[in-house]
This record gives C-alpha cells, sequence and structure tokens, in this order.
C-alpha cells in the first residue's frame, strides 16, 4: 500500500510572518490525518519559520525549487545543503520553473540526482500543454518527461520518489482534468512508463500525484482512482479550511 500524500504548493505567497501565522492554523486541523503524508511547500524565505512552528509535529516540510549543484556562484540560487534538517521534500520541474526560469528536462534529471544525494525528497512534476493534449498524443509527451527526469535514477531510489503529473491547461486555470484523464494520462504515462524503466513492481512503490485545480469538490474523484495517490495543491492549500478538507478527503478514500 503506497501512503496517501497531499503537498501544498505555496507558490509565491505569503510573507514569512503570514506563513508562520498560516501553519500555526493550519496544524491542529491537519495533525489527525495520520493515514495521509502532510506537506506543505512554503517560499525559501518562509522555509525555516514554518519548520519552527511546525517543529516535533507530522506535518513535512517541502521546497519549490532547488539548484543542481552543492554550491556555487548562482546568484539568486538555493543549494540542496542549505535545505536539509529543513524539508523533506523539494518539488522539482514545476511547469511554472520550466516555463519563467528555464528548467528543462536535463536540468530536472541533474537536480534528481543532486536532491536524492543529499537524503531529500524529489516531487518531480510532470505534464502537457493544451496544444500537446490537442494535437493528440499527451501520454507520449508526459512519457518522455518521465524518462528523463528518471535517467540513471536506481530502482532503489523509487520508494523516495513522487511524480506530480499537473496538466499545465489545468493549473490555476480552474479547469482541472477529469479524473478519467487523470488516470489513463498518470497509468499510460507514469506507472507504465516506469514499469518499462524499472519493472512493475518496483513501479508500483512510486506514488503519483494528480495537481491541477484540485479542490474540495473535486478531490474525491481523483482520489478514488486506483493510480493516483495524492495531489499537489496551489491554490487551495493557501487556505487552511480547504487543504484541511482535500487532507480529510485524501484519508477517507484512501485509508
Ligand atoms: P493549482 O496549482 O492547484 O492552483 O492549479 C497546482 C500546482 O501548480 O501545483
Amino acid at each position: 500500500m503506497r501512503m496517501p500524500i497531499v503537498a501544498g504548493n505555496w507558490k509565491m505567497f505569503k510573507t514569512p510572518t503570514e506563513a508562520i501565522d498560516f501553519a500555526r492554523a493550519l496544524l491542529p486541523k491537519i495533525r489527525d490525518f495520520a493515514k495521509v503524508e502532510r506537506v506543505v511547500c512554503p517560499p525559501f524565505i518562509d522555509i525555516p519559520g514554518v519548520a519552527a512552528a511546525l517543529a516535533g509535529s507530522p506535518i513535512k516540510l517541502g521546497a519549490q525549487n532547488v539548484h543542481w549543484d552543492r554550491q556555487g556562484a548562482y546568484t539568486g540560487a538555493i543549494a540542496a545543503p542549505m535545505l536539509q534538517g529543513l524539508v523533506e521534500y523539494v518539488i522539482l520541474g514545476h511547469s511554472e520553473v520550466r516555463q519563467y526560469l528555464g528548467d528543462s528536462d536535463e536540468t530536472i534529471n541533474k537536480k534528481v540526482k543532486t536532491v536524492l544525494a543529499h537524503g531529500l525528497k524529489p516531487i518531480i512534476a510532470v505534464g502537457e500543454s493544451l496544444k500537446q493534449r490537442q494535437d493528440g498524443d499527451p501520454e507520449a509527451f508526459v512519457g518522455g518527461q518521465v524518462r528523463a527526469a528518471f535517467l540513471d535514477i536506481p530502482a532503489s531510489a523509487l520508494p523516495s520518489i513522487v511524480v506530480a503529473y499537473e496538466p499545465i491547461w489545468a493549473i490555476g486555470t480552474g479547469l482541472s482534468a477529469t479524473a478519467d484523464q487523470a488516470q489513463t494520462t498518470i497509468k499510460g504515462a507514469v506507472r507504465d512508463v516506469l514499469a518499462h524503466l524499472y519493472g512493475s513492481e518496483d513501479a508500483q512503490k512510486v506514488r503519483i500525484q494528480y495537481g491541477g485545480s484540485v479542490n474540495p469538490n473535486n478531490m474525491r474523484q481523483f482520489m478514488e482512482q486506483p493510480d493516483i495517490d495524492g495531489a499537489l495543491v496551489g491554490g487551495a492549500s493557501l487556505k487552511v479550511d480547504d487543504f484541511t478538507s482535500l487532507v480529510q478527503i485524501a484519508q477517507e478514500v484512501k485509508a
């Protein structure tokens, strides 16, 4: 059984003070849903404060990106050793980072290796654009992203890796994929590709999230899909009650 994982991607929202207040408000609401792994991914500058606010609690932290090098002359960047001891997860390859900050399949693969080498766990985001879906073969495109991200990653790392399937046209648009679309693409482009690379037994160890306009009204249908193990959530993770509902639904359906 894969442990469901619901992660909030706060993106570029919340000052350090706001982030601490939010974490304090969220903690008592989601503390007891022990059958779901609960993760919040604040902006870098908010991480130490949120880590202190959540210290000793079961709520885990993630970062939203990292550099592939362990140190160096990279103005504005954050390295994996800086995150050690503060976060457990790092989101990699989010479509916004691919689009605005130059992430490519190659840099994402380098980042996956760095994250794993530092004892952190990657949440690897993949997903097709609307044009790629309309042109007909989203699974080939997403499958290619998966192959590139996992290049030279050993099977022993698979239990530490989460993949988030996030169709770009569904992110922040209010337009979510249908549960069927999500399940079909996740199965065909992620689970089956991993099975091809590593064998089906190892492929079963990777947790796969759906992301893209997840909210308390559509969460249940995603969680009911056999290959969807949780959600990567943007907008709805910024509201205490909405994020709480998502965690609760994941526990109800999956546990
Ligand atoms: P959204 O964002 O839930 O606001 O669509 C999801 C994401 O970008 O991870």
